[in-house]
């Protein structure tokens, strides 16, 4: 894969990749910031200052949906244009409908940050967005596959690279997702009903629910993983026969994972096991991920000295093998009856979000905005040094105080006394939380701060004069 890099990338279409590397960082900021503020409300509940669109329950979605489909979801859109464009040695297929997904998907973002607040649900986690919303999403994301794929089939190189099937995999499995997961009848234009119900209902949400995380917090990122490490490394990938194998084995298990998070539910039993057997079984292709990733950087670990693009990728690969391990084991059944409902979910959730998600995809714009506008490098290294230990920090803060607090919470609620009755109430649990919240809040503050010094370098290297930011000599 490494002869390509030569090319100028004066034939690729960049402008795409641009827009979409920008608003990433933007969007990053406004769903963090949202993100920061719902922390705080729990802690500090006025904060809603009694204003319907400003309470937790409506800024929550708003929360979970700018990260995941403003930040986490462009930052895809722009790996993959720019990725794809790179491997297969050709310019983007249909730019006019590559040009479409940007300012479709921004008019989705900005709909779903007027309705959410205003209170327009579905009600189903992570497919909150009302019905004309969900169709525009289809029309885009139908777009998107065709720019994608149109770009394989005309590609000028015979061999597809593999970041390019984890890209591939995560467009067709999201668009089934979405289109089966979100069919409704409307009954005016803000409001409609499932076609499903009851356990049906929740069993197809929890299949899109739980592939949402596999395919696009996990393969799409996967994809990222596979070309930016390699080429931040300047090392081949590690083993390529490994990336294929658990490429089919991840995309093969996945799917029937989603169980898990309807245990000790209507569900039937059945099904509640088999999610639970392939959750763990589910530990092994993520490990292979992990590891292949990590093993790219075999001679070239002292580059990570220097170099805070790279610490950026490996710490991402580091918490994806932590939330991998975790996840697995949440999934057993007698685990989950202790895990569910606390804050630990919370805390598993952003370790993957964090720590793998966002980390993975800082490391690559940090990458990808020099080369997109003329540069050698970011406009300063330093600066991107401190984002690496306020983004580490945070996470840790972060999900540390959610382990605790998550167990101690499970532990409370299941504490029995000699007569039977419960030994803590409720609120005596919430009350032992808050110190915990605070660290979050703390941690939260810190990912954040990160981010906001990263627009500033990024706008700053966006402005310097062209090729005014060589590369500096390796160590
Ligand atoms: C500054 C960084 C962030 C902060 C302070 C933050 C804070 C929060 C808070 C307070 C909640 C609600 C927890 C609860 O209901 O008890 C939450 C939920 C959630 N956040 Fe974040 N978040 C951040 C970044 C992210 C990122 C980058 C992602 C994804 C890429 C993400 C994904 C989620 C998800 C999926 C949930 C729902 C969790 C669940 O239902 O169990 N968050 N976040
Ligand atoms: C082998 C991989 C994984 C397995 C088996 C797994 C398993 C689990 C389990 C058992 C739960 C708790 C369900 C519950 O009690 O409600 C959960 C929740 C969750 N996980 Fe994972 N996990 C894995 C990896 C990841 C990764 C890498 C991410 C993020 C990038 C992630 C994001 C989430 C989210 C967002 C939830 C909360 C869903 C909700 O209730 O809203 N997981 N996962």
């Amino acid at each position: 894969m490494m002869n390509h890099s030569q090319s100028t990338g004066a034939d690729y279409n960049y402008t795409i990749v641009r827009q979409f590397a920008l608003t990433t960082v933007l969007w990053g900021i406004v769903g963090m910031a949202v993100g920061v503020l719902i922390a705080a409300q729990l802690i500090w509940p006025q904060l809603n200052f009694e204003t319907p669109w400003l309470t937790f329950s409506r800024l929550r979605p708003l929360h979970t949906n700018a990260v995941i489909f403003a930040f986490g979801t462009s930052a895809l859109f722009a790996t993959s244009y720019y990725v794809v464009q790179r491997t297969c040695q050709i310019r983007l297929f249909a730019p006019k409908l590559a040009a479409f997904t940007f300012w479709g998907w921004q008019a989705v973002i900005i709909a779903a940050a007027i309705t959410l607040p205003m209170g327009y649900t579905q009600g189903k986690e992570y497919a909150e967005l009302e019905w004309p919303i969900d169709i525009a999403i289809t029309i885009i994301w139908v777009s998107y596959a065709i720019v994608f794929f149109g770009t394989i089939a005309k590609r000028t190189t015979s061999h597809i690279y593999v970041a390019n099937w984890f890209f591939g995999a995560f467009i067709i499995t999201v668009a089934v997702l979405h289109i089966v997961n979100s069919m409704a009848v409307p009954v005016s234009l803000f409001k409609s009903y499932s076609l499903y119900s009851g356990a049906v209902d929740a069993m197809v949400q929890w299949w899109y629910g739980h592939n949402a995380v596999g395919f696009l917090l996990t393969a799409g990122f996967l994809g990222m993983m596979y070309y930016f490490v390699p080429k931040q490394a300047g090392r081949p990938v590690y083993s390529y026969r490994l990336s294929i194998v658990h490429f089919w084995a991840l995309i093969a298990l996945y799917i029937w994972a989603g169980p898990h998070h309807l245990h000790y539910t209507a569900l039937p039993d059945w099904t509640q096991s088999l999610g639970m057997v392939m959750s763990l079984i589910l530990f092994a292709p993520s490990w292979g991920g992990m590891i292949n990733g990590i093993m790219t950087l075999s001679g070239a670990w002292h580059k990570l000295r220097t170099d805070p693009v790279l610490r950026f990728l490996v710490v991402s690969l580091s918490f994806y093998g932590m939330s991998t391990f975790e996840g697995p084991m949440m999934a057993i059944k007698t685990v989950n009856a202790l895990s569910h409902y606390t804050d630990w979910t919370v805390g598993h959730v952003h370790s993957g979000a964090l720590g793998w998600v966002a980390m993975v995809s800082i490391g690559s714009l940090y990458h990808l905005v020099p080369v997109l506008f003329g540069h050698g490098r970011m406009y300063s290294t330093s600066l991107v040094n401190v984002h690496f230990w306020l983004a580490t920090i945070g996470t840790v803060l972060y999900i540390v105080s959610m382990w605790i607090s998550g167990v101690m919470q499970g532990l409370m609620w299941r504490a029995v006394n000699s007569d039977g009755t419960l030994t803590y109430s409720f609120v005596e649990s919430l009350e032992a939380s808050y110190p915990f919240y605070f660290v979050r809040f703390l941690g939260g503050c810190f990912f954040l701060t990160g981010m906001l010094i990263m627009a500033y370098n990024v706008l700053r290297t966006v402005k310097a004069p062209k090729e005014s930011l060589p590369a500096l000599a390796e160590a």
